[in-house]
């Protein structure tokens, strides 16, 4: 039985390839909607680039655009990482298609005041602006969430700041009502998206099939940026993983523990304060963190469902 989908995300060159993996896997996810947020670019660019990714696939899946902003910092964008447009080497046309009415933030409300009890994943690949400022409008529709499967904060080190990881940079304010919704949280932090990273062969498979879903993950993955920091053959696909966790979780493992959020101005702005040990001085456990993830699975997973769009 597929499960019912939200992704909230800001694409990005890693959302994209989440929402291919995603719309590629019809007998595990029932895709209800995208909903983006300002993020890696701002926010028309992300919905642009929402609308041209889902026009790629040829699956006409709502897409509705959100907030602009953080709900309390000013936006900072990673235009470095993803280029101006936020698909760097992915080569788009403009999309033609258009964006559901409204504010996604209305339209998560509405989506999940319909939905039975538990019968909601939403996977969060952005900053968590839309789904913190929806849980504070609208308590109610936890009901619907069975979890929030997230891809950001870190163990360890940040990749934004020493402390921190992007999207909970972006939003520290935002993360920390997620994290203390009380609804159950799976974190894929860097600690998992950087154990599994690409490299010549790994692309190679995934261009393979060809067709042009296959030419726009292969482009986005030769481009990346910043490969020498992952030791100069590839990187990582963070926002994937947190996908392949709802495919496939059995291919992944961490630990259940007490998650805070750093949300001072300081250098530690958006660390996320994972209690590892399993104590509770901050407060009980509320979020699985993963930590390790089988590379090979991983890629085999993405790869075999990419191909999917060459047969299409
Ligand atoms: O730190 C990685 C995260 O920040 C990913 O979601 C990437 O898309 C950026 O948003
Ligand atoms: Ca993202």
């Amino acid at each position: 039985m597929a499960r019912k989908l939200i992704i909230d995300c800001d694409p990005g060159i890693d959302d994209a390839i989440a929402l291919l993996l995603a719309m590629a896997s019809p007998e595990d996810v029932d895709l209800l909607g995208i909903t983006v947020v300002g993020g890696n670019v701002g926010v028309e660019r992300t919905l642009a680039n929402a609308l041209a990714v889902t026009e790629l696939a040829g699956r006409a899946v709502p897409v509705v655009a959100g907030a602009d902003r953080p709900m309390v910092v000013e936006l900072q964008t990673a235009a470095h990482i993803h280029g101006e447009g936020g698909l760097r080497g992915a080569d788009l046309p403009p999309p033609t298609r258009t964006a559901v009415p409204g504010h996604a933030v209305d339209w998560l409300r509405a989506t999940l005041r319909a939905a039975a009890p538990g019968s909601v994943t939403l996977c969060a690949i952005g900053p968590l602006t839309n789904v913190a400022l929806a849980l504070l409008l609208e308590p109610g529709i936890r009901t619907a969430l069975d979890r929030i499967v997230l891809m950001g904060g870190a163990i360890g080190l940040g990749n934004v700041t020493p402390a921190a990881e992007f999207n909970i940079f972006v939003d520290p304010h935002a993360a920390q009502i997620v994290l203390g919704a009380g609804v159950p949280v799976v974190m894929a932090p860097l600690d998992v998206t950087h154990r599994a990273i690409t490299n010549p062969a790994r692309v190679h498979a995934i261009r393979a099939p060809g067709g042009p879903v296959a030419r726009a993950v292969a482009g986005i993955l030769d481009a990346y940026p910043s490969k020498a920091k992952f030791g100069g053959e590839g990187g990582p696909i963070h926002d994937a993983c947190a996908v392949a966790w709802i495919l496939r979780p059995e291919m992944m493992s961490g630990r259940t523990c007490n998650v805070r959020v750093d949300t001072g101005d300081g250098p530690s702005r958006g660390r996320t304060l994972v209690d590892w040990w399993g104590g509770d001085r901050n407060g009980p456990a509320n979020a699985l963190v993963l930590d390790r993830i089988d590379d090979e699975a991983f890629f085999a997973l993405l790869t075999e469902r990419l191909a999917r769009y060459a047969a299409d």
